[in-house]
Parts: C-alpha cells; structure tokens; sequence
C-alpha cells in the first residue's frame, strides 16, 4: 500500500490529527503525512489512498489545501480510495454566536467540500468526511479527539 495523508494547518491542531491519522494507516515507508505546500511532483504517482485535511476557516479549506486539490488533473484520483477531514470549532462555541450558527447551519465545514473535489477528481470515498474539535481557535485539540482520529483511520483501512 502506498497512502498519503495531505494537510495544512495554521495553528498545529491538524497537523496534529495528520499525525494521528498516518500512524494509524500504517508503517512510516507505506504512509507519507505531508503539508499541503510540499507535496512533490511525482510524489503522487501509484497511490492507493490519499487523506486530505484541512483546518475549517470561515466555513472552507484553507486557500493551500483547495490549490493543492486544483493541482489535481481532471480524472487524476481515478483507482485511488480517498477521505477528508477538517478540524473545527465545537458545536457549543458555535452556538454563543447567532449569526455564525447561521452560516455554519449553510456552509458548514471544510471535510466535505474536500471530499467532494476528491470524488470529483476521480477518487473513490471510502468512510464519510470527520471533523475533529478543537477547544479554542488556537486549539488545543478536545481530549480523546487524537484517538477518534486513530479510530477513523482504521475504518479507512479496513474499507481498503
Ligand atoms: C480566521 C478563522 C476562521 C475560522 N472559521 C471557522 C469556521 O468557520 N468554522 C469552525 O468550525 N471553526 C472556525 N475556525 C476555528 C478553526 O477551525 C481552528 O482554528 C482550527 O481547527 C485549528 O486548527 P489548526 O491549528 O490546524 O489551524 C476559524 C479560525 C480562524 C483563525
């Protein structure tokens, strides 16, 4: 298996999850976690699975994580299993700010989208897109929330 875990992150809670996620996926020489801006070309060929994750801000990717996903030739992902993940604001914190329950209750958050150019690209999704909660803005990441990412990883694994 040849699997690659893509991220970026502003503040280190996804790259933290990242981690999590690649270990979980398996042996360091079959899994590479790599941030978004350093992806090397060539270093996509011959995937079998590639995990994109990115932090929600204002509802989206960040700008890294949606240009690495454009970089992608049209039916670049076909044969290969993919996933996505975001981090996010709890549903709590969300709700002490009306108007922001509101565009959220719309926009949602940043897994799905990625998920959805992923599959458009010609991958095959293989679980269904996961948020990962973060305490604050600046995290730190909810406790247990690094062993339900190990957790999600292995559901990938075991739809491979
Ligand atoms: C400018 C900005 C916008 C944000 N917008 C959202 C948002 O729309 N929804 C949400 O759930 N969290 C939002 N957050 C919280 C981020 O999701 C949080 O900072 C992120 O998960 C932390 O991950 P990181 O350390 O990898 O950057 C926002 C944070 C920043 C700084």
């Amino acid at each position: 298996m040849k699997a690659m875990v893509v991220y970026d992150s502003a503040f280190g809670n996804t790259e933290k999850v990242a981690q999590a996620v690649g270990q979980a996926l398996g042996a360091p020489e079959d899994v590479k976690v790599v941030r978004a801006g350093s992806v090397g070309p060539g270093q996509m060929a011959g995937l079998t699975l590639l995990v994109v994750g990115s932090p929600t801000q204002k509802f989206r990717p960040l700008k890294t994580i949606t240009g690495f996903l454009k970089g992608i030739p049209g039916s670049g992902l076909q044969g290969v299993k993919v996933a996505a993940f975001d981090t996010r604001a709890t549903e709590r914190d969300i709700q002490k700010v009306r108007i922001l329950a509101f565009f959220v209750s719309i926009f949602g958050y940043a897994a799905k989208p990625i998920a959805d150019r992923l599959v458009k690209k010609g991958g095959d999704l293989v679980v269904a897109p996961e948020g990962f909660y973060v305490a604050d803005t600046q995290g730190p990441l909810l406790e247990g929330e690094l062993e339900r990412a190990a957790g999600w990883a292995k559901r990938i694994v075991a739809a491979l």
